[in-house]
């Protein structure tokens, strides 16, 4: 096979670039190790930014995020058993978030990808990149038990944080800096219609917890667990009591209770790896940086950074330079810094890390009191909610 762009990886980056190639008239070769329902299905993030809906829109794939999507104008922060409201809209100029589940939004672009007619591979197995420090690129892979070859004039690595395109550039071309968390997130969808219009962030003195939801009869909460806790020891029964004792409020606010249809742990990590490019091979999204979900950042940031690359490869198929896709990891790393120390900071304001002692409680608790009170700290973690503005214009 020959293709302009091969993409490794069919999660959010993939399909998102696959297609802003397609309207671009660039052809594309993608390829998936897993299969096409576990990609639909994964229960992954939930919060987009107005940039990535804008996005979807404009790619023709966003009748059903505008229709289903549920905009969010603001959030509530929870703390010392009351709830606090931040106001994104007000305090941004108008902008909100929308909650869409990844795995619908990979819906929608999975079907882009087949009116597109151009080819995704799943199941693929034994991927392999080469000759990317030169001008030729190659992926080897099998399927079916056929060993297939795509000749490529770039490769796109978006096969997230355990891909294979990362660690195949040389270690001493990559600069990886990375903080892991000594907690992780325990995380349930419930048949149970959502209590609050809004997400609820949660500090609580056994730990952080979150009121999210995904329509308006599925409700979405997570809460923190010890790094290395196991799901088997969590029944139903124990999840709910926690969650409602670290969300319930003092004017009787909580999550209803409902069966739950879903549960998994999830690590938490800060990670980049730099540059983002290695010769004629791109990493975007998780491929190259991990946040802490605490700031619902990590999707938008693969969104950000397909749009860059697609910018790049545009002007290099229509006017022959290399001059954004030169630019393209220093623009990224930028944005991808600015969410990097928002998700870190949104981690640490809401969590307990072990060791913590009543000082810090105190501390953290009116660390709170003055981001709820002050409009210069709500506006500060307003406007890095809703998307920080783009650096670069992207045309
Ligand atoms: P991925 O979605 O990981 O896609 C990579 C794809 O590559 C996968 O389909 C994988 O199967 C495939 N792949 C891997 N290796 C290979 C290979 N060798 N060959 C071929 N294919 C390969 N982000 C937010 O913005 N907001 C949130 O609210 C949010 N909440 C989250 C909650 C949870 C519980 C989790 C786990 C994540 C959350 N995130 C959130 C992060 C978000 O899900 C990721 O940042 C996003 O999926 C990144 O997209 P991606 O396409 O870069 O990577
Ligand atoms: C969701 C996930 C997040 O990480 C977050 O910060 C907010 C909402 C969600 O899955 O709905």
């Amino acid at each position: 096979m020959h293709t302009q762009v091969g993409i490794v990886g069919a999660g959010p980056a993939g399909l998102l670039l696959g297609q802003m190639l397609h309207l671009k008239g660039i052809d594309s070769v993608i390829i998936e190790n897993r299969r096409r329902d576990y990609v639909i299905e994964r229960v992954r993030a939930g919060v987009l930014e107005q940039g990535t809906v804008d996005l979807m829109t404009e790619l023709g794939l966003g009748a059903r995020l505008r229709r289903e999507g549920l905009a969010h104008q603001g959030l509530f922060l929870s703390f010392a058993g009351a709830r606090h409201r931040i106001n994104l809209a007000e305090l941004t100029g108008g902008k909100v978030i929308t909650v869409y589940g990844q795995n619908e939004l990979v819906k929608d672009l999975l079907d882009g990808r087949a009116a597109s007619g151009r080819p995704l591979y799943f199941e693929v197995e034994h991927v392999a990149i080469h000759g990317f420090e030169s001008q030729r690129s190659k992926i080897t892979f099998q399927n079916n038990g056929n060993e297939h070859q795509i000749e490529c004039d770039f490769i796109a690595g978006c096969d997230g944080f355990h891909g294979v395109c990362r660690p195949s550039i040389p270690e001493e071309a990559i600069q990886t800096y990375e903080r892991e968390y000594p907690f992780a997130w325990l995380g349930i969808l419930a048949e149970a219609a959502p209590s609050s219009e809004e997400l609820v962030y949660t500090c609580h003195k056994r730990g952080f917890a979150l009121f999210s939801m995904r329509s308006p009869k599925i409700t979405r909460l997570y809460f923190q667990v010890p790094q290395e806790e196991d799901i088997a020891n969590w029944s139903d029964d124990a999840i709910w009591d926690e969650m409602l004792t670290r969300m319930t409020t003092l004017d009787g606010w909580k999550p209803n209770r409902g069966p739950i249809i879903q549960k998994g742990i999830t690590p938490l990590r800060s990670f980049v790896a730099e540059p983002m490019r290695f010769g004629r091979l791109f990493l975007a999204g998780d491929a190259a940086h991990i946040v802490p979900p605490t700031g619902a950042k990590g999707l938008n940031l693969a969104a950000n950074d397909v749009m860059v690359l697609a910018r790049g490869l545009t002007e290099y198929y229509t006017r022959g330079t290399m001059r954004l896709l030169d630019a393209y990891s220093a623009v990224c790393l930028r944005r991808v810094w600015k969410a990097q120390r928002f998700s870190w900071w949104m981690t640490q304001t809401l969590h307990r890390f072990p060791g913590d002692t009543e000082f810090d409680y105190r501390r953290q608790l009116a660390d709170l009191d003055y981001i709820t009170g002050s409009r210069a700290a709500m506006t500060s973690l307003a406007e890095n909610y809703v998307g920080l503005p783009l650096d670069a214009p992207l045309t």
